[in-house]
């Protein structure tokens, strides 16, 4: 194991006193330490946890000009009773590197990813804070650093793992734009993996949909635009009467660790649950006949965040307030799962060794 020879230097004084938890902007503020591991010469270096801080990287670096970069996105969890809990890391693990594969990316080793996130959630456990609301958001990425701007797979990258204390996501409501012109990822491309330029890719559009009053846009199929796909930070699931829809992956979509979990849970409660492609008219007719009645996005940082109405084309469509809507009775579930306050049969919570 490499506990013994992962290198640990702490902050002379910690940060986090300046720090109001009860008003923390999403990914704004980050814990005293990070974890970086290089690579180079055709293997991974040794790790270590380091003050947070300022890289110094080759102005050159092919991360800067051809965006070979991959991350994750993970939380931490605190009960009352001080254990640490992180959900199904496993599936960011592998996700991670197959994210980074397909970017011609090297596999980071699961001895390193498991025992650097150990180390560095002991470090800086002061920062998670117990509370339904509250977590840790953990950010894996790997970062392209070799020098030289010709366009091929570097050899050189660095590993880094940051962490932001986290509470909601979108602080307010969430409405969507579904796209009729612009799209996220086409077959064969890059749009299951978690690679930075996908989200980049969105920007524009979103900003777009911000200004006629959407926080996202929910893409559909480049080829047809007629089917549902993801939003950009998060996969959507719609309820038609009381059935639960949602599209199934593919390599365009994110293959959503909070949305596959989702479904195993509604299943458990007897919710019908279709996976299936999704016809933007059949959600449109769905939405002007009533039996829309809900729709909502899941992802690691949103957890599971209402949809209070979408738009397409030029209309605008508002959904119903429902009093047993799945949306929070899922949500508040799948919390309490995560934070150790209810019992866990999928096997999905990871308790975190204090060393
Ligand atoms: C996550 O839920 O972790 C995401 O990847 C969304 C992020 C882009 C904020």
């Amino acid at each position: 194991m490499m506990t013994e020879t992962l290198k640990i230097t702490k902050v002379k004084e910690s940060k986090i006193d300046q720090v109001d938890f009860s008003n923390l902007n999403f990914g704004t503020v980050f814990t005293d330490h990070m974890f970086v591991c290089d690579y180079k010469d055709g293997g991974w270096k040794s790790p270590e946890i380091i003050p947070y801080g300022p890289l110094t990287i080759d102005p050159s670096a092919k991360v800067f000009h051809y965006g070979q970069a991959v991350f994750e996105g993970m939380k931490a969890y605190k009960d009352d009773h001080g254990d640490v809990f992180m959900f199904r890391p496993e599936e960011n693990f592998n996700r991670i590197n197959r994210s980074a594969e397909r970017l011609a990316m090297p596999a980071f080793p699961k001895d390193y990813f498991f025992d650097g996130l150990n180390q560095l959630l002991n470090v800086d456990n002061e920062w998670i804070k117990p509370g339904a609301e509250n977590s840790l958001y953990i950010r894996p990425f790997v970062i392209a650093t070799e020098y030289g701007v010709s366009a091929s797979p570097a050899t050189e990258y660095r590993f880094i793992i940051i962490c932001a204390p986290a509470q909601a996501y979108y602080s307010g409501e969430v409405r969507v734009k579904i796209a009729d012109k612009f799209s996220r990822s086409a077959d064969g491309g890059i749009g299951f993996a978690k690679a930075a330029g996908n989200y980049a890719g969105q920007f524009y559009p979103t900003e777009l949909a911000k200004k006629e009053g959407f926080q996202q846009v929910v893409w559909t199929d480049a080829n047809t635009h007629e089917y549902i796909e993801e939003a950009g930070t998060m996969n959507v699931f719609f309820r038609v009467n009381d059935t639960l829809l949602t599209a199934p992956t593919n390599d365009r979509i994110l293959d959503g660790i909070t949305r596959k979990s989702l479904i195993e849970l509604a299943k458990s409660k007897g919710i019908q649950v279709e996976v299936r492609p999704i016809k933007v008219t059949e959600i449109l007719e769905a939405a002007r006949n009533g039996s829309l009645k809900e729709m909502f996005g899941a992802g690691t940082a949103a957890v599971v965040n209402p949809i209070l109405g979408f738009g397409y084309k030029d209309e605008k469509f508002e959904l119903p307030k429902m009093d047993d809507a799945y949306g929070p009775m899922l949500k508040k579930a799948l919390k309490a799962i995560q934070t150790n306050q209810a019992e866990d049969p999928f096997g999905w919570r990871y308790e975190v060794p204090m060393i």
